[in-house]
Parts: C-alpha cells; structure tokens; sequence
C-alpha cells in the first residue's frame, strides 16, 4: 500500500477499534469524587442557565466534541454528522488532525471542510500535532474558516506505533505557532493527561488554554497496540493521569489559563464534576462517536438532548442556577485523590 493510503487507513482503524473497545465504564476517577446536594435550592428548573462562553463565543452548554477524525470517507459522514449536531445544540466542534490534509490536501480537503459547511456560524476548531510549523497550521485554520487551532500531544501514542514520530522537540514550535497563527491555540492531550510541570511549561510560553484530554476513556495504548504487531506495550496505560488527576494538576494554574476537561466522560454527572474541578467546559470524543458509530444521527441527537437535561437536573439538585454556580458546591474527595493531592502538594477545592 503507499505510504499515503496508509496514513487515511490508519485513521479508519481508530474509528474501527475505538468503538471495538468502546466501554460504558469509565477509568477518568469521577467515581472518587462525590458533590453535595442542596436540600434548599431556592430556584425553579426554568431559571437555570447551561450557556457559557467557550473562548470569546457564547455556546448553549458547557460541552464540546473533541478532536476525532478526518481524511476518510468514512471520517466526512462522521464529521457531517458531528457539525450538525454541533450546529443544532449550539456547541463546539473539533477536527481530527488535519496532517493528512496538509499532506494530502486535494484528497482529503472536503472530509474537513464539511466541519464548516455543515455549522457556518458554530465554533470549529482545527486540530494538528505539535511538528506542524505556523505556515500549515495556518492552512489548516483556513480551510475551516476555524475559531481556534487545537495542538495535540501525542507522545506516548507515538512511541506506541510502530511507524510513529521518535523525535519530540515541540515547545519552541508550539511557542513560534502561538505567536504567529489568527486564532487563539488550545494544547491538549489525546487521552494520557498533562501534569502540573507540563501545564507550568505551555504557560511560560504563552499558551492560554490547555485541555488535560486525561485517561480514562479512548486509549490509544491500546488501540495502537492493536495496531501494532510487534510488541506489547498496554503497561503504559498506567503512566497516564486520569482526567481527574489532570484536572487535581492544573489547580495551580486555573487562575493562570483556562483549562478544558476531557478524556472519559460518559455521563452528564461526569460533566458536572468536571466543571466543579474548574475546567471551562467538558469535551468528549469517544463517548458521541460510539453513539454515531451504533446508533443513527437522529438517535444521537436524541442522546445529547438527554443528556443535556440531565445537566440541568445536576445543577438543581446541588443548587446550581448557572455554570459558575457549580464552582461553589460543596465537594468531597475519597481517600486516594486526597493523597494524590498531598503527594503533589496541591490544595483541594472544598
Ligand atoms: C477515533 C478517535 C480519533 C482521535 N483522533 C484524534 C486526533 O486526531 N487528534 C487529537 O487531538 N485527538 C484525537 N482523539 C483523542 C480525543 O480528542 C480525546 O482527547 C481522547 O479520545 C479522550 O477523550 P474520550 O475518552 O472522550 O474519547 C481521537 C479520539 C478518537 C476516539
């Protein structure tokens, strides 16, 4: 096979094995923490206001779908269906990376594109690895006329893959790409975490936002070690944060930067926690993939409205009449997170 068809078919296996090892399970450490409810609430469900602005546009809720495909064919009917569910509740939406576009680009223009076309007024972020120089990721904000540019860290997934990048120099990249690039730039993870020095680093050069995008959901340990015929190496799963562990390490700095939380979220209480822990909002990749992946667009829609009531609910019960409210419910952490946190020599909100 060229080399160039076994880029787009590397993607189509990630859409494959991500749902062959889709589970409703999450490992991202919710389960550690617990919120109190509010017996007096003093507001009517009618009141309570789930908008928030995600960078400078004002969105409907607190969530997003974070970075997944493109290139394929098989990725334009997934990112069709992703900018028009995005278009309909009013969220954000992200590419997958778009190096393939950038090395491909008459090839694979349009499975990116319908991002834009399918969501002219929405929020649509560009997605790219951290060796692209300004100039490509420049590109590859124009193509989806984007409102920000997402820099993925992939290190581990990298090493995992056999005929992945051995060379990570990427701060004074990412730092030359900050400056020069039209939209403001959100580094994140695909799904190991950032810790507290990783965080501290992107700060010093002026990245702004920082999505942890922690372990918990979509491993790709493991879905390149499917890949990957060569050797074993699914031990590095426990390397990663979790996504509230990487939420425990960017404390330090959330008066800094603003901080977004994905990586394993399947539940609308998964959300709420989330934003407890002071990210902005909530992304979630696998979990809406799955979705889409068994079920039909419309079962789907179906799905993020559910859940997009059940956020409501949340905020009643603990007495939320908008997103900032949730900041202020009481929360508790079991034993391991409290210990995590003395290790780590971080304050715990409460
Ligand atoms: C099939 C698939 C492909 C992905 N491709 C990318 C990508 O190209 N760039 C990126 O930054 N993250 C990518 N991700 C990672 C997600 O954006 C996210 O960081 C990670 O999956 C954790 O979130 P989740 O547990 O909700 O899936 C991908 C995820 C999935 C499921």
């Amino acid at each position: 096979m060229p080399k160039q068809d076994e880029q787009i078919q590397r993607k189509v296996e990630h859409l494959f094995l991500a749902e062959k090892f889709f589970t409703d399970e999450s490992f991202a450490g919710f389960d550690g923490i617990r919120l109190l409810h509010n017996a007096l609430p003093e507001l009517s469900l009618d009141d309570i206001d789930l908008s928030t602005n995600f960078i400078d546009m004002k969105m409907n809720y607190p969530i997003y779908f974070n970075a997944i495909t493109g290139g394929s064919k098989q990725s334009t009917k997934f990112n069709i269906e992703l900018a028009q569910l995005a278009h309909k509740f009013k969220i954000p939406v992200s590419s997958g990376s778009m190096g393939v576009y950038l090395r491909l680009p008459e090839k694979t223009k349009d499975s990116f594109s319908v991002l834009r076309e399918n969501n002219p007024d929405g929020f649509v972020m560009a997605n790219v690895s951290a060796k692209v120089n300004s100039e490509q990721a420049q590109q590859t904000i124009d193509l989806l006329s984007a409102n920000a540019l997402q820099i993925h860290l992939n290190g581990i997934q990298e090493l995992v893959m056999p005929e992945g990048d051995r060379e990570f120099f990427w701060l004074a990249n990412i730092k030359d790409i900050v400056e020069k690039v039209s939209v403001p730039v959100v580094v994140k993870e695909v799904g190991f975490g950032l810790s507290r020095e990783t965080i501290a680093e992107l700060y010093k050069i002026g990245v702004k936002y920082v999505d942890v995008a922690g372990f918990g959901g979509t491993d790709f340990a493991q879905i390149e070690n499917a890949r990957n015929h060569g050797f074993d190496l699914t031990y590095l799963d426990r390397f990663s944060l979790s996504t509230v562990e990487s939420m425990i390490e960017s404390i330090p700095y959330q008066d800094k930067l603003t901080v977004f939380a994905s990586g394993g979220i399947r539940t609308p209480m998964d959300v709420i926690k989330a934003l407890r822990m002071g990210a902005s909002s909530v992304g979630m990749s696998g979990l809406i993939l799955h979705h889409l992946q068994k079920y039909s667009l419309s079962e789907t829609e179906m799905f993020v409205h559910a859940f997009v009531k059940q956020l409501k609910i949340i905020m009643a019960v603990i007495g939320a009449k908008s997103i900032s409210d949730i900041k202020k419910a009481p929360i508790i952490f079991d034993e391991s997170l409290v210990n995590y946190a003395k290790q780590r020599q971080i304050v715990l909100p409460s």
